[in-house]
């Protein structure tokens, strides 16, 4: 038994912005746990329970060291009570009965495997299930009417699901620096998402377009999609786009965009026992003025909970609003501008945290 004056004590803050997370995660059994109640609560359309578990096991990714003991955890912020509960399970007895349950349960595994469809979201996902659809089996018999994305989502379901290597990465950033070189000299691509924060292994790769004259990547999105589309017969091709080339975006923000998925040619090592000599890999294309470029990238190089904190520190912390547009600040009642992720940390009052530290 370990007595309380032994165990190490942690002094963390609030927002996950003021803290440095590395993917070196000392409590991965804790959140591990409090991630699936996080992602069971979000499939079931419970934000704020699911905002409530992503903090928590934020917090606890943050942690310089294992936790072996409830007494470690007192006065720590962002831990409720029933993410305390979760806690206190899974230190006592391994694994939570609620995570466990959770797994077991009929509609848990049907909303995974049916959002696991490119194109599939939550509420579809409920609408399915409340007919009686469960997997793959069921909905292909269903006579359900699929979309385009959802089509081809499930056509590439387990291509979709096996984890992207960096690997791979760097070969589809290769092909998609040639095409907006091909489409307009100059155009710059930069890698943003997991891959930027120096993780080995994503669920899809997220890129970032701009070009260094402003106004000049009007209307590139189209055209570098069409130059992917025109290569289908090559070995490394652009395969289908959930949002049409230049169809506004939601109003998440304005940037053009275009969910994708790609056809990457395997290496001779990768090829697998059904001779497919390709694989589908899902790709985030994003569009941005120069002027906007350090926002975006900001906003788009995540982790989502990260940047969640961010826009909740500028609010409540300093009468600022933050967007992967602009930064505005309320009180002086104008626009900061920035051109590098550092000038917008300092506007914000925040230490700079580099994207391998944004892992929350
Ligand atoms: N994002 C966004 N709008 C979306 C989807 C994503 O602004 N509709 C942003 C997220 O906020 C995040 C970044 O894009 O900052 C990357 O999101 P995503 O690819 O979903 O997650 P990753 O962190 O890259 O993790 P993964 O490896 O699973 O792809
Ligand atoms: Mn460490
Ligand atoms: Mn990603
Ligand atoms: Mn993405």
């Amino acid at each position: 038994q370990i007595s309380e004056a032994e165990v190490a004590l942690f002094s963390v803050s609030s927002y996950a912005c003021q803290r440095r997370t590395t993917l070196d995660n000392h409590n991965s059994n804790l959140t591990d746990a409090l991630s699936l109640l996080a992602e069971n609560a979000e499939l079931n359309n419970e934000d704020g329970r699911g905002v409530a578990f992503r903090r928590a096991a934020a917090l606890m990714k943050a942690l310089p060291t294992q936790v072996i003991s409830m007494s470690q955890l007192r006065g720590l912020p962002c831990l409720g009570e029933h993410s305390l509960r979760v806690i206190k399970d899974v230190l006592e007895n391994g694994v939570s009965s609620e995570v466990e349950s959770t797994k077991q349960s009929k509609r848990y595994k049907a909303l995974k495997i049916l959002t696991g469809i490119f194109g599939v979201g939550a509420k579809t996902a409920d609408r399915w299930i409340r007919e009686g659809i469960y997997n793959l089996e069921q909905l292909r018999h269903s006579g359900q009417t699929l979309n385009r994305a959802q089509k081809s989502g499930l056509e590439h379901y387990d291509d979709l699901n096996e984890p992207v290597t960096k690997a791979e990465a760097d070969a589809i950033g290769e092909i998609v620096q040639k095409a907006v070189d091909s489409v307009l000299t100059g155009s710059q691509v930069a890698l943003t998402g997991g891959f930027r924060r120096g993780k080995l292994t994503g669920h899809d790769v997220d890129f970032l377009i701009t070009h260094p004259e402003e106004g000049k990547e009007v209307g590139l999105m189209p055209k570098v999609v069409a130059w992917l589309e025109s290569q289908k017969t090559t070995r490394n091709s652009y395969l289908e786009s959930k949002d049409g080339p230049a169809r506004p975006a939601s109003n998440m923000d304005r940037f053009e965009r275009c969910f994708s998925i790609f056809k990457l040619t395997k290496g001779k090592e990768q090829e697998t026992a059904s001779h497919k000599i390709w694989r589908a890999v899902r790709v985030d294309l994003v569009v941005s003025p120069i002027s906007q470029f350090a926002f975006a990238v900001l906003g788009w190089t995540g982790s989502k909970l990260f940047e969640r904190e961010l826009r909740r520190w500028a609010g409540h912390e300093k009468n600022m609003s933050l967007s992967s547009h602009a930064l505005f600040d309320n009180t002086q009642n104008k626009y900061l501008r920035a051109t590098s992720e550092e000038e917008i940390f300092a506007y914000l009052g925040l230490e700079y945290i580099p994207p391998s530290e944004r892992n929350a």
